[in-house]
């Protein structure tokens, strides 16, 4: 989402100082290049060593360092950035900005700067809600600078009231805003289900199928890469989490289930998961044991909430478009258009899983998407990361 970008990022001395080693993570999670300037104040907080292995560059905070000067001046770091954003952003330096001081780094480089600024305010609520800061914010917005939070909460301090700063993901759809306000599914939230689940028969046995999670994950970087906000509810899958979504990992169908449940609402959910129909009902509290004689156990199945009915059915929460899979080992076209019509989704992606065409945990995929709407379309094979940049640029117009 933030590919390429490059954002300057101050650092101030508050306690909140701290949030700003996360937000790091966070900007560089969805791509982002992240120069931090930490002033004197904020030095007292976080240390220069953790800021600078979270940003993976170095950390500028002496505006008469003759190195940095020579590496790169304050004017060329100001300028070199696409967003300069202030976190947190204290009383103190919230005055000066708007004096215009530029008596170190930090607000030298705010003066010199022709690029846009976000503030994140940080500080006591009766620092906040003083009339200087208040005069001083507005002297901001009037100049052009973003403000984003601070929240009511309880405070370092004890007190409860305005003045905690916005949260890490809060600034960072903020810089979003800012940066990528264009892209198509900016501002809508896709809700993804992915992997496969593990249905326990005691604490050490489960079952579970083959999926790898490799088409779900991949989806949610398609997603992401169209600016979503994406929630990824997650079996136990071999690949990693797709890194710049919300990540909610689940065991059990029923485990699923509530996850998606309380996700909602969404604007898009999609269902990848290759979900157990069946869970055990006579799961073993204890290990099983072979027993004498070689009497075998016997698994009673109760079946699972199909999810995907259930979102497909909601009344007022339904997301827009909700996207189901079916996996077919034959006859493909005429059962997922069954399942479709059965399930109440509005588009399923049909996929060939029979043994031999190593789709289930491989590479590739190929699918056929039924919409309803037109005859049923047959995909050429391809990698899973082009079935899903595929399926997400069609939502994306579907949803435009
Ligand atoms: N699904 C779900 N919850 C379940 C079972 C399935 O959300 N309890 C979803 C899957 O994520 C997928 C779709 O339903 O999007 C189809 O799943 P699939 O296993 O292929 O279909 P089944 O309903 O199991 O039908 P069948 O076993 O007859 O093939």
């Amino acid at each position: 989402m933030l590919a390429g970008k490059r954002i300057l990022l101050l650092i101030g001395g508050g306690i909140a100082a701290y949030k700003a080693l996360d937000l790091i993570r966070r900007l560089r999670e969805r791509g982002a290049d992240v120069v931090p300037v930490l002033t004197r104040a904020g030095a007292e907080f976080v240390t220069p060593l953790s800021v600078a292995a979270l940003a993976g560059n170095r950390v500028y905070s002496d505006l008469f360092d003759l190195t940095d000067e020579a590496e790169m001046g304050h004017i060329e770091l100001s300028r070199a950035a696409d967003l300069l954003v202030v976190a947190p952003a204290t009383a103190d330096l919230l005055a000066k900005m708007a004096a215009g001081l530029a008596g170190d780094l930090a607000t030298t480089v705010l003066m010199a700067t022709d690029k846009p600024v976000l503030v994140a305010p940080a500080m006591n609520l009766r620092m906040f809600l003083h009339p200087a800061t208040q005069r001083n914010l507005a002297v901001l917005r009037g100049d052009g600078v973003a403000v984003v939070g601070p929240n009511e909460g309880d405070m370092a301090c004890g007190e409860f009231g305005p003045g905690r700063m916005a949260e890490p993901l809060e600034i960072v759809a903020a810089i979003a805003a800012r940066l990528a306000p264009d892209l198509p599914l900016s501002g809508r939230h896709v809700l993804i289900t992915s992997g496969p689940t593990q249905e326990p028969i005691d604490p050490v046995r489960y079952i579970a199928n083959r999926s790898s999670g490799a088409q779900g994950t991949a989806i949610a970087r398609a997603a992401l890469a169209l600016g979503a906000a994406v929630t990824f509810v997650t079996g136990p899958a071999t690949v990693p989490p797709p890194e710049g979504a919300r990540i909610i990992r689940v065991e059990t169908a029923a485990e699923m289930l509530a996850a998606v449940e309380a996700a909602l609402p969404a604007d898009v959910a999609i269902f990848a998961a290759a979900v157990a129909d069946w869970r055990v009902a006579n799961a073993a509290g204890q290990k099983l044991k072979k027993r004498a004689g070689g009497a075998l156990p016997v698994l009673e199945l109760a079946e699972n909430v199909d999810i995907l009915a259930r979102v497909a059915g909601l009344g007022a929460a339904r997301p827009r478009l909700v996207v189901g899979f079916a996996a077919e080992t034959g006859r493909l076209v005429e059962h997922a258009t069954a399942k479709r019509a059965r399930k109440g989704c509005d588009w399923i992606v049909g996929n060939d899983v029979s043994e031999g065409t190593g789709i289930m945990g491989g590479a590739e995929n190929a699918v056929v998407l039924i919409t309803g709407d037109a005859a049923p379309e047959t995909w050429p094979r391809m990698g899973k990361a082009e079935v899903a940049t595929r399926l997400m640029a069609r939502i994306a117009e579907a949803l435009a």
